[in-house]
């Protein structure tokens, strides 16, 4: 007769064993959410909650590029005021547009820049901040709902339930985020100030990766990122490295200059590195258009260099399927986005690559996180 506690429902966090089973062989095509992460009641299947995890991140990623186009249609100042809730409501009669017209007319940006603005043109730049503030809202709602159902159903518990809790809160502090970059751009300056922009760029991509992490756990198995090495993490931070400084280079306009490559006006370094003008290096790193774009060529580079020494290096060691799919994909997109921005840069930031390029580099996030967690699943297994 098998021991009391076989027979038993396993309670949260265990696993259930079999007597003498030393481990439990996992069927991934029979995974459920209680087998991974004891999240509900076994057997039921945690397809609708990786469906919706899946359908998150694409409404993440389609964000970032709204964000981008917004960015690089200089519309991201065009509200003037935050209302997370009645904001929503688009202006509804002319006397309402011309408000809202009014209000903007009160920023520097309209004053130096686009002063004698006429009311259509201003609408052109209205829509595209609104329906990236919408399509923010938007994601709110799509993930708070279906998280509280599936908490609520006992389809979602333990660890992956807070995990999309925390990854929910920071959600909520990226709007947040997003109004504090905005408001950078509201006084003294004619756009929103770099660091707020590269902050807000890099939240929304931490938000992204963590989602997909989640649904590849949840679709696959849980993997710690520790367990996928050095190699793969190390690509992963160089690409969110790379990442901030394209928000620099954006921020500051910096794509607008040095319009040739591989040399800058001539040069492999540009001569005015640091910046005479900031005065310091610290400065000039952050806020010099030559350093900036300087800096990014070079990241660049190195993405695509570590991308094919990545994949090079464990191509062969890597379990046949998503692994090896995933690791052949990263010098790829790597290489397609160095393609991207080089073409961006020649062609001095024309709005539909400048987008392209920005969807580019979540490409390359996409395609080093499937890797670094089909690694991490793959040497998990092995410990
Ligand atoms: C291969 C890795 C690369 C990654 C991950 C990457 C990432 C990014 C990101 C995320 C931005 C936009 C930031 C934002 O809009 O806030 C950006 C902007 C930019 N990147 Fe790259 N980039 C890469 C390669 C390059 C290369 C090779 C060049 C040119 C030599 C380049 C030139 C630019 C330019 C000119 C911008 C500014 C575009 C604008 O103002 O919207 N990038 N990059």
């Amino acid at each position: 007769m098998r021991p009391a506690w076989t027979r038993v429902k396993p309670a949260c966090g265990e696993m259930p064993q079999r007597e003498g089973a030393a481990t439990r062989q996992i069927d991934p095509t029979r995974m459920t959410i209680a087998t991974l992460s004891s999240a509900a009641p076994a057997g039921r299947s945690n397809r609708p909650v990786v469906a919706w995890l899946f359908v998150c991140c694409a409404m993440i990623f389609a964000m970032v590029v709204i964000g981008g186009i917004t960015r690089l249609t200089e519309s991201g100042l065009s509200i003037t005021e935050w209302r997370p809730v009645t904001g929503a409501i688009p202006p509804l009669s002319e006397e309402a547009w011309q408000a809202e017209f009014a209000r903007y007319r009160q920023i520097p940006q309209y004053q130096q820049v686009n002063a004698g603005m006429t009311l259509a043109e201003f609408k052109a730049i209205f829509w595209w901040e609104y329906i990236h503030r919408l399509w923010g809202r938007l994601i709110g709602v799509a993930f708070a709902l279906p998280l509280a159902w599936f908490w609520i159903t006992g389809r979602i518990r333990g660890r992956i339930a807070r995990q999309l809790a925390g990854i929910f809160v920071l959600g909520a502090i990226q709007g947040a985020i997003g109004w504090w970059m905005v408001a950078s751009g509201l006084a003294d300056r004619v756009s929103v100030s770099p660091y707020r922009l590269a902050t807000h760029l890099v939240l929304a991509l931490v938000i992204y990766a963590w989602t997909l992490w989640a649904a590849l756990d949840l679709l696959r198995g849980a993997a710690r990122p520790a367990d996928a090495g050095a190699g793969p993490l190390g690509f992963l931070a160089l690409v969110f490295v790379t990442i901030v400084s394209g928000a620099f280079v954006a921020g500051n306009r910096a794509g607008l200059t040095y319009n040739t490559f591989p040399l800058m006006d001539g040069r492999l370094v540009p001569e005015f590195y640091v910046d005479p003008a900031l005065g310091s290096l610290m400065q000039s790193i952050f806020e010099g258009v030559a350093a900036v774009q300087f800096n990014h060529r070079v990241l660049a580079i190195a993405v695509v260099v570590s991308a094919l020494a990545l994949w090079l290096g464990r191509r062969r060691s890597a379990p046949a399927g998503l692994a090896r799919a995933a690791l052949a994909a990263v010098p790829i997109a790597a290489c397609a986005q160095l393609a991207l921005g080089i073409a961006t840069l020649l062609l001095v930031v024309p709005i539909a690559l400048g987008a392209a390029h920005q969807a580019g580099a979540v490409l390359v996030l996409t395609a080093a996180t499937l890797a670094a967690h089909a690694l991490a699943a793959a040497n998990g297994a092995r410990r």
